[in-house]
């Protein structure tokens, strides 16, 4: 057995947690605290440990396991759960109180038991949050049949939950930041929907769990090590707002020619118009008035492109 330091990864019996399993058991013993233990074979350098991460008590077990392997050096929580999509009106108290219960409360329960471990090494800590924390959506894309609002407000919280434990583990050199996914292959999303939800994304598909662990594992080491208190989105370059962020440059060509042939126009229209008013007032075609008329073409069709831009980028974003 290794004499490598510890990291314990709850939920880290399926997809992003077993990721960060593999990933971490690279320089590290790993503990596995999980409701479930993993459906693959795990190497010497890494445990199963049977955790319910809304039980304070079960926490504090997986603590004292996690030590008895080793200096406890990161931990990383993604253990979450979600509920089906449906209507706001239509979640029950219950409902909503259990998604709290294990997203947020679970978080702050297993923050709360590795304190200890994780100042004596002046360790690392990371949450897994969501970018519906960001949106209010789960979804990518908003649908009718609701936003999820206690996974979207639970992965908030936990947003929250990792800057105030920054601020008060600074002291002690413990760093806490969130790693914030997008949309993940993973039992979460249901496969067929994944090329669907690929066209959304800017990067042209759904990220694998490998590349959420890459960013805790990034986060745990070394080279992150004036980092805490931080979000990490790694999303595939979606927008926060759960819109499409990425903006076609066929768009913007088209946007640019419309500009162009409305403020071509705009020219045409005012020196027309303002050519016959003065020829009107003067009578004739003094040099003074055919200047004062380019002047105006030249100032009214600058403002209608700032408009016209301004019109196409707000539709556009
Ligand atoms: N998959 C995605 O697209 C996606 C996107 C954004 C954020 N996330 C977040 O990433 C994390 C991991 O997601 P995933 O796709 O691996 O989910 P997953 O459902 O595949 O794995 C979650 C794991 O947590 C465990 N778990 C659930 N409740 C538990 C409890 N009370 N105690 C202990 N373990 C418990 C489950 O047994 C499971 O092994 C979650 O925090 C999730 O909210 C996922």
């Amino acid at each position: 057995m290794s004499q490598r330091p510890v990291v314990v990864v709850t939920g880290g019996s399926s997809n992003i947690g077993w990721a960060c399993v593999r990933r971490f058991s690279t320089d590290h013993r790993v503990l596995i605290a999980d409701l479930q233990a993993p459906q693959e074979s795990t190497g010497d350098d890494v445990e199963f440990f049977q955790t319910d991460i809304t039980d304070a008590q079960a926490c504090a077990a997986m603590m004292t396991r996690a030590s008895a392997m080793g200096p406890v050096v990161a931990l990383v929580h993604s253990a979450a759960i979600t509920m089906p999509a449906r209507p706001v009106q239509q979640i029950s108290a219950d409902e909503w109180r259990r998604v709290i219960d294990v997203n947020l409360t679970g978080a702050f329960l297993v923050a709360q038991s590795a304190i200890p471990a994780l100042l004596a090494t002046r360790g690392s800590l990371v949450i897994i949050s969501s970018r519906a924390a960001r949106t209010g959506v789960a979804a990518l894309v908003p649908t009718a049949q609701g936003t999820k609002p206690h996974y979207c407000a639970s992965k908030a919280g936990v947003l929250s939950l990792v800057k105030s434990l920054a601020v008060e583990l600074a002291d002690g050199g413990v760093r806490v930041n969130a790693v914030v996914p997008g949309s993940i292959e993973g039992q979460m999303i249901p496969r067929e929907r994944w090329p669907e939800l690929a066209t959304h994304i800017p990067l042209g598909r759904l990220g694998r769990p490998e590349e959420i662990a890459d960013a805790a594992h990034f986060l745990c080491s070394p080279q992150a090590h004036y980092i805490t208190g931080q979000s990490i989105d790694v999303n595939g370059g979606t927008y926060f707002q759960g819109m499409y962020a990425s903006v076609e440059w066929v768009d913007i060509e088209m946007g640019l020619v419309k500009s162009l042939v409305f403020g071509l126009l705009i020219i045409w229209i005012a020196s027309a118009k303002g050519f016959f008013l003065h020829l009107e007032k003067s009578g004739g075609f003094g040099a003074e008035g055919v200047s004062r008329t380019t002047t105006d073409a030249v100032v009214l069709s600058s403002v209608s492109i700032l408009v016209w831009d301004y019109l196409i980028s707000a539709i556009m974003l």
